[in-house]
């Protein structure tokens, strides 16, 4: 969502707008870091005296800092648009990446900065875009950044307590809304991290009943400060781990987005800046799946589903280790790359009475 105030475009410096916009490019992180190359301070780290916009203390530590990136003498220099968008591309930072950060610093939309790339960047507008350029060079997703995520075209909260919601996720939400009745439904989401799911089917759903899940108490605060920003307050979210905050209830779906990533899959070092434990499981990136799928037999009611999101491989062996556990009716679907993502299955063998092994 580009943002245009509908300033005057009068020559006079941008200046920091502290807008926030939500964007969908956090996974260029491993490729923005993967071609960076390491800044020099130029003139060392001194700063020119009397810099417009450089009125107070805080503003000379931030510039410190983007200083130690851009060089600091540059942050001084009155430049332009097109001038710091060239420098951000030669520090390796893609295209798309530096204008979205750029329209945040300034608070203009990407089609002006693109119309008037000659206009000059106020000095605390630079300050703001050279640090959050270094973030960005350093593998922090775009969404930490910014401090918000579009998902489900919702706009989520996001912080380093979350994972930062995919897109391929959607998925997860579809097949849910399509195989249960529209009617009153209890589902649970275990794993809730920023809400995402769980929100997306109490927006699509609100006279479903939702229990949102996550071993993380600061996944949950967030998660909840997200359902209250949206409006979205009858969802029910419960401290613990998978399953056991259930209690004894009983439900029409139970849908999860595990961590399912093998611990020594080389793929984490570029997610380092999300929580491992959203991430990484044992036992090759199944142990969460199987355990998820072996209690949510005792929380389903007969003909129950149980949604899975799983990594591209694993649909196989998860598809023979829920027949083996008593589900039927296991179906997985591809995501839009045409990757197998969420595998379905129906709870058929009779419910479990709680407390059964
Ligand atoms: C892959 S993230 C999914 C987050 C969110 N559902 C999404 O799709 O964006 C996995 C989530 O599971 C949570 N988690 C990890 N182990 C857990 C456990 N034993 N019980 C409950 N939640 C757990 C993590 O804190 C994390 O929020």
């Amino acid at each position: 969502m580009d943002s245009d105030p509908g300033a005057p475009l009068a020559n006079t410096p941008i200046s920091a707008s502290g807008k926030q916009n939500t964007h969908d490019s956090w996974n260029n992180a491993a490729a923005a870091r993967s071609t960076s190359r390491a800044f020099s301070v130029e003139g060392g780290r001194h700063f020119t005296t009397g810099v417009s916009g450089l009125a107070d203390d805080e503003d000379r530590s931030a510039s410190d800092t983007a200083g130690s990136i851009f060089g600091a003498s540059n942050v001084a220099e009155q430049r332009s648009i097109a001038a710091l968008l060239q420098h951000a591309a030669e520090c390796g930072l893609q295209r798309l990446d530096a204008e979205l950060l750029l329209t945040r610093a300034t608070g203009l939309s990407r089609a002006t900065l693109r119309a008037h790339d000659e206009l000059p960047v106020a000095a605390s507008a630079q300050v703001q875009f050279a640090a959050e350029c270094s973030r960005r060079l350093s593998g922090e997703p775009l969404a930490y950044i910014e401090g918000s995520k579009e998902f489900w075209s919702l706009p989520l909260q996001v912080s380093p307590a979350v994972l930062v919601p995919r897109p391929e996720t959607e998925l997860l939400v579809e097949r849910c809304l399509t195989l249960l009745p529209t009617g009153p439904q209890h589902i649970a989401d275990l794993g809730t991290g920023s809400g995402a799911i769980a929100l997306a089917l109490a927006h699509e759903r609100p006279q479903w009943s939702i229990t949102a899940v996550d071993a993380s108490a600061a996944a949950l605060i967030l998660a909840q400060a997200n359902a209250v920003q949206l409006k979205l307050q009858h969802v029910d979210f419960r401290l613990g781990s998978w399953c056991e905050p259930l209690g004894d209830r009983l439900l029409d779906a139970i849908v999860s987005n595990p961590p399912y990533v093998a611990t020594d899959d080389p793929a984490l070092a570029a997610l380092a800046h999300e929580p491992l434990s959203a991430l990484a499981a044992a036992e090759d990136g199944y142990a969460d799946l199987l355990t998820i799928a072996g209690q949510a037999r005792r929380h389903l009611r007969p003909g129950g589903w149980l949604l899975l999101e799983h990594g591209s491989t694993q649909a196989p062996r998860l598809a023979a280790e829920l027949a083996t556990l008593g589900y039927a009716e296991v179906v997985c679907h591809a995501d839009l790359a045409g990757l197998p993502r969420v595998t379905q299955a129906r709870w058929s063998a009779g419910t479990l009475n709680v407390g059964d092994s």
